[in-house]
């Protein structure tokens, strides 16, 4: 089918044939023809790279132009979303019927908020648990939503992220009866009973733009699923390496999934050592330029140090424990052609466009404390196989798993290569995920008697494959605590939020959060401090699995909680009753160090050598830590806690920006972070007063040129512009994104 002749205004059609897409792929043709443009809900169900989001952006469109209508976009991941609206910015210059242009915007932050901004936007792309938030917010625009996008709905089967996006596509159903949904998928084994959930129609295709050969490697010999078999050159003892030279000889490029992060940089290692013998002249001199570049983003660790390495050879690693900018480096290099091999943990598998010739599956198995070990799912290893073969540049894709002995590589032949994606399943009656659900239920007025609530529940994934009496026990559990608790109070057969209560769920609380934060709050240690209200935050269920520490850290640790004993607003288990709960403890109180240690303005590094804790995680626990400390300073006020009033506002600031009191009038100023903050106080300037009489020549020491200005032009003094030409004499620069650094 070709794009002129979709049910579509011209101006998309043009905008897309201008973009070089002419024809349909046959997926996109088959979702057409049930009715996706006709405002049908569908599951689309087909493989990586097969176009869904194409069928998507049509339906946006179609749905924005021609109905007038709002459209909203649900990613799994942050990451998704920024890639996602990378992709749709292009529709920007369309018209709709009023003459303005389409708007396009993305909200994936600050969980306590409604956004009304985004009021004036056709499409939002979003994540899962914003639009949660936005619902539980009850964003008026929310109910104007004709179209739900709802994009790797197979997670509904991921113990974490499932259940939020049962719960947001069945209220948006139920808020919104006549809404269009289109849920994209990998391919799973029942497609058919989402669809039935969804009142979907559903396409299943198992097309590809590029052909897939599955296959395992047994020592020296690759034996492909269609029969075929291949000799690899064997140089090394790990076959892992191997195959990755072999790819990399022929001009193409690896992907190899790792089970951890050390295997991933460990192997990124092995692979170096080999490449950078091969490497041309040329080669090296654009790998070293890009290597600088990873050294020079963010603050420098000891993660960056060896990630820079690696580059310098033409490989990299890519897990959750980098920190954003340098995922985003390694994900363009990749993307380019510039590096040939990236190691990654499974996390890359999700939805990132980022195809491989070759892509190697080191380790079919996964290791869980207190379970063992255990194999991956049919459906993840598809994932991860999908992400075979760049279109456009490769014939096939080859996607291999690896095997020690014939009778192993028999076994990934019949439960990987040749078995069916298994069933996906609702993960949405555990007590602990759910209860937000609950208390959100009555918080936001979806529901205001229990048979209210069961009927809301009746209506998720969960019911559809089980049937409501299987989460009803559940419920009631949950309602009778919420009850006690004090979140909502009955009247007559009603159910209504207290303030508490509906403050909690608009808060973005696990309600057990909530609990724990109002019951500290009432009764204050001995000795109210910063590491109190750390330790506070790191204790709630919503601050992640704690970190907890291992070997002498145990020791460590042990010794700095009876140093801060007087401190905690919540005391520890005694440590010979309850092991368990102790060394938990202990990890919180490890988590409020690192939080203590950031905003003493220890470096990343510091952390990592002190603490082992890695960019990226430590970023996990600012976000969630900055979240967390906004809550407790609300919960404090609307519980009159004034004491705690200002020890968290201040809080906030210093665990968002990793810095001392002193630093806090300065950091105010945009494109002024920790470490330019740092420099300016040092230098004598420690309020925007003394930055106020500064000479802009002493700024532009400082600073550089582009800076100085900027901070000059915040508080105030415009710089002239025959200063600014005589100052900036000779000096080369351009205008630049700064960041807050
Ligand atoms: N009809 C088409 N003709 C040519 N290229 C296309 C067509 N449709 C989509 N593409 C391109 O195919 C690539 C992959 O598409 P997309 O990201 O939508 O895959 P997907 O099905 O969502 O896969 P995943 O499961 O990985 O999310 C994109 O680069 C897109 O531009
Ligand atoms: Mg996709």
């Amino acid at each position: 089918m070709k794009i002129t002749e979709l049910a579509i205004p011209q101006q998309v059609k043009d905008l897309i044939i201008q973009s070089g897409v002419t024809e349909l792929y046959p997926p996109q043709e088959e979702a057409v023809r049930a009715g996706a443009l006709q405002g049908k809900n569908l599951v689309l169900a087909s493989p990586t790279a097969s176009g869904k989001t194409l069928v998507a952006e049509l339906c946006c469109l179609k749905h924005v132009l021609e109905k007038g209508g709002k459209a909203v976009y649900l990613a799994p991941l942050k990451a998704l979303a920024n890639e996602k609206f990378d992709d749709f910015k292009k529709y920007a210059a369309l018209k709709k019927a009023d003459g303005n242009n389409i708007r396009i915007g993305i909200s994936t932050g600050d969980y306590d908020s409604n956004d009304p901004w985004l009021e004036n936007y056709d499409i939002v792309i979003t994540t899962n648990e914003k639009a949660d938030s936005l619902l539980r917010h009850r964003a008026r625009w929310m109910d104007s939503v004709s179209l739900v996008v709802a994009d790797e709905v197979h997670l509904l089967n991921d113990a974490e992220r499932g259940p939020t996006l049962e719960v947001v596509l069945a209220r948006l159903m139920q808020i919104n009866p006549s809404i269009q949904v289109l849920a994209l998928s990998a391919t799973m084994g029942n497609v058919d009973e989402v669809a039935r959930w969804l009142e979907a129609q559903f396409v299943t295709t198992e097309w590809r733009p590029v052909t897939l050969k599955e296959g395992v490697l047994l020592h020296d010999e690759i034996q492909f699923k269609d029969g075929e078999v291949k000799k690899i050159v064997r140089k090394t003892s790990n076959d892992s390496v191997n195959l990755v030279l072999n790819t990399v000889k022929t001009g193409g490029q690896a992907l190899v999934f790792a089970s951890t992060r050390r295997n991933a940089v460990a192997l990124a290692k092995k692979i170096a050592d080999h490449t950078a013998k091969e490497l041309s002249k040329v080669a090296k001199k654009t790998l070293e330029k890009e290597a600088e570049k990873v050294r020079n983003t963010d603050e420098r660790t000891k993660i960056s140090d060896d990630l820079a390495e690696l580059v310098q050879c033409g490989v990299a690693f890519h897990h959750a424990g980098l920190g954003g900018a340098h995922r985003r480096i390694i994900e363009d290099l990749f993307r380019t052609g510039r590096i040939k091999v990236l190691t990654a943990t499974p996390t890359l598998a999700f939805g990132m466009n980022l195809p491989a010739r070759v892509v190697i599956i080191q380790d079919y198995r996964r290791y869980e404390v207190g379970y063992g070990y255990y194999p991956i799912s049919v459906l993840e290893y598809k994932q991860m196989a999908g992400r075979a073969g760049r279109p456009k540049y490769d014939k096939a894709g080859e996607a291999i798993l690896i095997a020690k002995t014939a009778d192993e590589a028999d076994y990934l032949i019949d439960n990987f290569i040749l078995a069916r994606p298994e069933r996906i399943w609702s993960r949405l009656a555990v007590e602990k995920i759910i209860r937000g659900h609950v208390l959100a239920t009555v918080a936001s007025g979806f529901a205001n008697t229990e048979g209210g609530i069961y009927e809301f529940f009746g209506k998720t994934f969960y019911a559809h494959q089980y049937d409501v009496k299987g989460i009803k026990s559940v419920i009631s559990k949950i309602l009778k605590y919420l009850y006690e608790e004090q979140m909502f109070y009955l009247d007559g057969n009603n159910l209504f939020a207290t303030p508490f209560g509906k403050r909690v769920s608009e808060l973005y609380l696990d309600p057990v959060s909530g609990v724990v934060i109002r019951d500290a709050l009432k009764c204050k240690p001995d000795c109210l401090t910063e590491f109190s209200m750390l330790h506070l935050i790191a204790h709630t269920p919503d601050m992640g699995p704690v970190m907890r520490p291992y070997g002498e850290e145990i020791d460590q640790m042990s010794v700095l909680l009876e140093e801060h004993r007087k401190e905690f607003f919540v005391l520890p288990p005694a440590e010979w009753e309850d092991r368990l709960g102790f060394e938990e403890f202990l990890g919180e109180v490890k988590t409020a160090l690192i939080l203590k240690a950031w905003i003493e303005e220890s470096s990343e590094e510091e952390l990592l050598e002190k603490y082992g804790v890695q960019p990226g995680d430590l970023y996990r626990i600012i976000e969630n830590g900055k979240w967390l400390l906004h809550a407790t300073h609300e919960l404090a006020t609307l519980l009159r806690e004034k004491e705690c009033l200002h020890l968290t506002a201040e809080l906030v600031e210093r665990v968002s920006k990793g810095i001392k009191r002193e630093l806090l009038p300065i950091v105010k100023l945009e494109s002024i972070g920790r470490v330019r903050g740092r420099k300016l106080y040092n230098s004598g300037y420690k309020t925007i007063d003394d930055l106020k009489q500064a000479k802009t020549e002493d700024l532009i020491a400082l600073l550089g040129p582009v800076l100085a200005r900027k901070v000059k032009e915040q508080i105030g003094g415009f710089v002239k512009k025959e200063t600014w030409e005589q100052l900036n004499k000779g000096e080369e620069w351009k205008q630049k994104s700064l960041g807050d650094y």
